[in-house]
């Protein structure tokens, strides 16, 4: 079996081609490198002694993705290749739409035309909005808030009108929650350029002194503490998720949230990584970030129920993970 990984050496994607690897899959990626690292490559073959084949190539630029489906016999597609920063998102609306509809779209067609119909496509929670209750189903009502988000949603309307239109496409739409921790190894993680947007790559870069201290947005929530609530998922859990959605014997179009079910305050998370690495983060409580809602956790009893998924990961792993690979690559 040869998957395709779009975006394969970025964060998700390339503890995801471990995986493949792994489970005795053959991988072919294709990355341009907009967000991402070739030296990523030489760490996933040091992790899995195995061999991965890649191409450095923009997926908005059709004929150059159709030599890959010229060149090697595609099985199946993981499509995580996209901008994913809802603030630049915001800012320059046109180059996410353009970058991460493009793309897919000629993924899409190439696929169909070159006979390939299997594939599993990077969501996000974030196309629930501010969700009417908790836990978070499936079937929850969908909206967004911003340009990211919003070009979120128009794939997942995408992916469900060619499936109207052509059923032997077998689709499967993930939506992730909020994927923290890195590989054990130390090699693989989360490194964003600039001053990170997300809480934990924040977190870490104070508890390495990159900078001061941490911004804690709002804390008169309606939470525990009231501080924001997420459901907190290892980078690890949920590669394996797509490892489990290639091999799901259910065909047709697939929706799954893969999350924890558990939420975790920005204080709890803090607390729980000062414990467990022995460091002290210093924060401050700022206002609210706009757009922020109080709460998000997941149901993952559908992923669990039909994939058999099981996130074995605890909070302290995560905790641990991440701070272990800032460490090692700084
Ligand atoms: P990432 O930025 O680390 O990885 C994305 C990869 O896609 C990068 O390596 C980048 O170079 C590549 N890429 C982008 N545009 C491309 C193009 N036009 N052609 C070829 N390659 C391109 O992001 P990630 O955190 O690994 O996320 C993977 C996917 O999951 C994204 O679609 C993201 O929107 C989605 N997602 C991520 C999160 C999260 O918190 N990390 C949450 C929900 C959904
Ligand atoms: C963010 C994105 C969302 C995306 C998700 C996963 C926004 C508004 N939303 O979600 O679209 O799908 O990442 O990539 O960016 N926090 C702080 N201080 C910080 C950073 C965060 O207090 O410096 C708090 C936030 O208010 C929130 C929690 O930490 O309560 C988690 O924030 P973050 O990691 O940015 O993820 P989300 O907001 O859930």
């Amino acid at each position: 079996m040869k998957v395709l990984v779009t975006g394969g050496l970025g964060f998700i994607g390339s503890h995801t081609v471990v995986d493949l690897l792994n489970e005795g899959y053959e991988v072919v990626i294709v990355d341009n490198l907009v967000n991402s690292k070739e030296d990523v490559l030489s760490k996933i073959k040091k992790i899995t002694n195995k061999d991965v084949t890649f191409y450095k190539i923009d997926l908005c630029l059709k004929e150059d993705l159709r030599k890959i489906f010229e060149k090697e016999k595609i099985d199946s597609v993981i499509h995580f290749a996209g901008l994913k920063a809802v603030g630049e998102s915001v800012e320059k609306p046109l180059m996410y739409y353009e970058n991460n509809l493009i793309s897919t779209i000629n993924l899409l067609e190439l696929m169909q035309e070159y006979g390939v119909y299997k594939i599993v496509f990077s969501s996000s929670a974030t196309v629930y909005g501010n969700p009417k209750s908790l836990p978070i189903y499936e079937d929850f009502p969908l909206s967004t808030t911003n340009p990211y988000g919003t070009t979120k949603l128009m794939i997942e309307n995408i992916l469900t009108d060619l499936y109207k239109s052509d059923n032997k496409f077998d689709i499967t739409i993930l939506r992730y929650f909020n994927p923290i921790g890195a590989h054990k190894s130390g090699l693989l993680g989360e490194d964003p350029n600039g001053i990170p947007n997300n809480l934990m790559p924040y977190i870490v870069r104070v508890a390495t002194s990159k900078l001061p201290v941490l911004n804690v947005f709002g804390n008169d929530y309606n939470t525990v503490d009231g501080t924001g609530v997420r459901d907190y998922i290892h980078v690890c859990d949920l590669s394996y998720g797509h490892v489990l959605a290639l091999k799901n014997k259910k065909t047709g179009l697939k929706i799954y949230n893969l999350g924890t079910g558990k939420g975790t305050s920005v204080l709890e998370l803090v607390k729980r990584f000062e414990s467990v690495n022995h460091v002290k983060i210093n924060y401050q409580i700022t206002k609210r970030r706009e757009g922020d809602i109080d709460s998000c956790y997941a149901s993952n009893e559908k992923a669990v129920r039909e994939l058999g998924f099981n996130p074995k990961y605890t909070l302290d792993d995560m905790c641990l993970d991440s701070y272990n690979f800032i460490k090692n690559n700084n």
